[in-house]
């Protein structure tokens, strides 16, 4: 994709975190590249939570945390786009530098912590977007929020940005928010899940329409409780999960620069953990939960194997920073050329 080759080196000479609000807020004026970009042929249709998607190529959460550029990435010819993390009250994240690039992988490691502006913010924007795609929204707990409370975080996130999401996220998987991931257990998963879904199914009364949830899982969860974790997201209501967030392994990448950085590692060598935890939730679910392959999808045959191991929907992070938009159309043409949809 010439427009995106021919910025990436300028965009890749700043500092990593500069790098991505730079090239996001390009977005907004770069409207007439950005169609450019999304040219070549994006097409093949598929259905998401009973919508129809252009095709089945998402964005991954935490590009855009706050909302900002759904316009800009609309544009880019993804099929559906999940923004945040968001919590209840917004926060810094962690100190800078928080995101570091490892270009010899194809990687990169970020501790950004769920630097967010807070969901009032975030449906401002929702309000006001353009995007006739599908938009999922993404939702957390604060930092300072005890585990014990964290179901009152996702809730009010949910209850606010459930008339402007088509499906909603619980994120329970970033390594970045201390504690964050005990709530994956499976016990302490079917308390909280049970009084999401509480809180949804009022909610969906309200609203008189039924809004899906997806439980975004971690690449490095015991395998022993893929099982009973599966049975806890199929018992109590909720209707899709995202494999995977990031990794705290440290596959390949100790001997390169910021290697060995504190964080979440995602791109190429995230791959094999990702798809390993996709086949193992796949086997674990009943046919009915919606499965999304996310981790390492760095070219079209990426994108195929996710479906070879069950996804019916993939997203793109790090491959999208590296590649930019030729990552989409590549994952579509391949998906199509091995007809799995
Ligand atoms: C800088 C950065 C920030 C991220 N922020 C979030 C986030 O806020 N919420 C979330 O669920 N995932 C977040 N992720 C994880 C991605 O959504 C995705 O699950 C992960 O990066 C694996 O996909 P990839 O290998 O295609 O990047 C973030 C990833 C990166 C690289």
């Amino acid at each position: 994709m010439i427009p995106f080759a021919f910025i990436r080196p300028a965009l890749h000479k700043l500092a990593p975190e500069t790098a991505h609000d730079v090239a996001l807020k390009g977005l907004s004026w770069a409207g007439p590249l950005a169609r450019l970009a999304a040219s070549t042929n994006l097409q093949h249709k598929t259905q998401l939570f009973g919508h129809e998607l252009l095709n089945p190529v998402g964005l991954a959460a935490g590009l855009d945390k706050n909302g900002d550029y759904i316009n800009g990435l609309g544009r880019l010819g993804f099929g559906f786009i999940e923004v945040g993390t968001i919590t209840p009250r917004p926060q810094a994240g962690n100190p800078k530098p928080r995101l570091f690039r490892l270009p010899e992988s194809q990687a990169i490691i970020n501790r950004m912590g769920f630097n967010n502006k807070g969901v009032d913010h975030l449906v401002k924007r929702l309000r006001c977007h353009h995007f006739s795609g599908v938009l999922g929204v993404n939702i957390g707990k604060n930092k300072d929020t005890p585990n014990e409370q964290a179901a009152d975080d996702y809730i009010a996130c949910l209850e606010k940005v459930y008339a402007y999401a088509d499906y909603i996220t619980v994120n329970l998987s970033s390594p970045n928010t201390a504690g964050l991931r005990d709530l994956q257990a499976p016990a302490a998963l079917a308390d909280l899940l049970g009084r999401i879904v509480e809180a949804r199914n009022r909610a969906a009364e309200q609203h008189g329409e039924h809004v899906p949830l997806v439980v975004k899982v971690a690449p490095d969860l015991n395998h022993d409780d893929i099982p009973a974790m599966a049975d806890v997201i199929a018992n109590c209501g909720i209707e899709g999960v995202i494999a995977t967030n990031t990794t705290i392994q440290r596959p390949q990448v100790q001997n390169q620069q910021h290697g060995n950085e504190t964080g979440g590692l995602s791109g190429a060598p995230l791959k094999p953990f990702a798809d390993d935890t996709l086949a193992r939730f796949h086997a674990a679910l009943p046919a009915e939960i919606v499965r999304i392959g996310c981790g390492g999808i760095s070219n079209g045959q990426d994108a195929v194997d996710k479906f070879q191991r069950g996804a019916q929907a993939v997203q793109i992070y790090t491959g999208f920073i590296y590649q930019g938009p030729q990552l989409i159309s590549d994952a579509v043409q391949a998906l199509k050329a091995a007809q799995v949809s």
